[in-house]
């Protein structure tokens, strides 16, 4: 079942959604060579709390795993999940910060990918066309529209620039929980799936690798790396589908 938030509920999405894009903001500016990830982590974690808000990753449990941190960093072939460690950030390193909160009783969810320092020309490439497909998609969040219209948009403009779609991860519904119903695939054909209405909230996440799509999960059992370890980027905004299209609650 897709749970429809009504306006008063979306205004509080917005609220947590606020907080974590204004987390995302002062995260980006920390990113510099010689930054290890739990610094960052341990950033975030302290304006979650300042902000009075609750993070939503640490604790979370999936597929019997429970998630150690607030900020999941993935550093270059790392795609989602990357959990912060002793590792310093280097200059020239691709890096993307997916950072989520409970406020109030709901969740806000989204990403960045931002260059440490100078990047190369194909990094720097792969992070405006991913952040690009994000923005395509959700341009077809409107009442009457379906899923599918959003997941081909995704797929055509990533794979029109000669990269892939991650297949083995999606994005989701989120409301009173961190994943909702509907599952929101990167890739799909259009005038398909769920008939879009006002209310839904959904998080949409194109996770786009340089080179195939295929995942591999190292030892620690959440890191997502591309199995051709090409470089990866992601964006994520949670956005609500309103009588007027769509509304970015992530976008400051
Ligand atoms: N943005 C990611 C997602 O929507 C974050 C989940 S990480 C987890 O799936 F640790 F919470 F699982
Ligand atoms: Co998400």
């Amino acid at each position: 079942m897709i749970s429809l938030k009504s306006a008063r509920e979306i205004e509080v999405m917005r609220r947590a959604n606020v907080i974590v894009a204004e987390i995302l903001q002062e995260l980006k500016k920390k990113v510099a060579p010689g930054v290890t990830t739990l610094e960052l982590d341990a950033l975030a974690e302290e304006l979650t709390y300042k902000k009075k808000a609750q993070p939503a990753f640490k604790g979370y449990a999936m597929a019997g795993r429970v998630y150690p941190r607030t900020l999941c960093v993935s550093i270059n072939e790392e795609i989602v999940h990357g959990i912060p460690s002793n590792r310093p950030l280097r200059a020239g390193d691709v890096v993307g910060l997916d950072f989520g909160v409970v406020y109030d009783g709901f969740y806000g969810d989204a990403a960045v990918t931002v260059g440490v320092g100078e990047v190369s020309e194909e990094a720097r490439r792969l992070m405006r066309v991913t952040e690009e497909a994000l923005y395509k998609g959700i341009e077809q969040l409107r009442e009457g529209k379906r899923l599918g219209d959003l997941s081909s948009a995704v797929q055509t403009t990533v794979e029109s620039a000669g990269f892939s779609v991650v297949r083995a991860f999606v994005g989701h519904g989120i409301g009173k929980k961190l994943h909702e119903e509907p599952p929101v695939p990167n890739y799909g054909e259009p005038d398909r799936g769920v008939r879009l209405r006002e209310g839904m909230v959904l998080a949409i996440e194109p996770m786009v690798n340089a080179g195939g799509c295929e995942v591999e999960i190292k030892e620690d059992g959440w890191t997502a790396v591309t199995k051709d370890r090409s470089l990866a980027a992601h964006f994520e905004h949670s956005v609500a589908i309103t009588k007027n299209g769509p509304y970015v609650l992530s976008r400051l």
